[in-house]
């Protein structure tokens, strides 16, 4: 399936949009805040230490759409271009039918159920315009916030897969719905 333009998303209150250079801020500041990364540990060769680092992740992200790898949107509200979030399908398996989701928000912006709006739109563009047939979610047994947010989304726990990478991480997935189905 050809992507050009990026597969913007709209939704009730959001517009899930690509990333550009010039939100190098926010996505410093999402990568480094205390609060939105209490749960996520990332590999030395992964983390955003600077606003260069910033830069160089998000040419990456936009390399990786090109090349089919992954699709990081930023969730926007209607009204204001600035990015408050992000959320992307990524890790995509070799025949391209399980992807895992990945998603973080500025506090500032949480407990409005901003999230589970823009997951729902990701889920449904993974399952109708993508032809996924299973999409995962490794997150820390003790992040309540996503535990909620996976659950509510009709995830399941997988309770005998284990993350190898990170012994905290427990794994959800949800499987295509019947309605989805070819
Ligand atoms: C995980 C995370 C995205 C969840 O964000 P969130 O805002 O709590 O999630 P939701 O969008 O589902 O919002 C749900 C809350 O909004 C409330 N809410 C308010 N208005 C709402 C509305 N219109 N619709 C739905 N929920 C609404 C709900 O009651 C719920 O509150 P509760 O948790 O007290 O029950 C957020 O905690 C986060 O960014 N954490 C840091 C990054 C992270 O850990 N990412 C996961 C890595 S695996």
């Amino acid at each position: 399936m050809n992507f050009n333009p990026f597969p913007e998303i709209k939704t009730d209150r959001l517009v899930l949009r690509k990333i550009e250079e010039s939100d190098a801020d926010i996505i410093l500041f999402l990568r480094t805040d205390k609060t939105v990364t209490k749960f996520i540990e990332r590999p030395e060769n992964r983390k955003t230490k600077n606003k260069t680092d910033a830069i160089k992740f998000i040419r990456e992200i936009t390399e990786a759409f090109k090349n089919k790898e992954s699709f990081s949107w930023g969730i926007t509200l209607k009204n204001n271009s600035t990015i408050v979030g992000t959320i992307c399908l990524w890790n995509f398996s070799a025949d391209h039918k399980i992807a895992e989701i990945g998603y973080d928000l500025n506090p500032a912006f949480q407990k409005k159920g901003i999230m589970d709006e823009a997951l729902k739109s990701v889920v449904n563009f993974g399952f109708s315009k993508l032809n996924l047939a299973k999409i995962e979610a490794f997150t820390h047994k003790e992040n309540e916030s996503s535990l909620k947010l996976l659950l509510k989304n009709n995830f399941q726990f997988i309770e005998n897969r284990k993350d190898e990478d990170n012994p905290n991480n427990i794994i959800f997935e949800i499987e295509k719905p019947a309605i989805n189905k070819a």
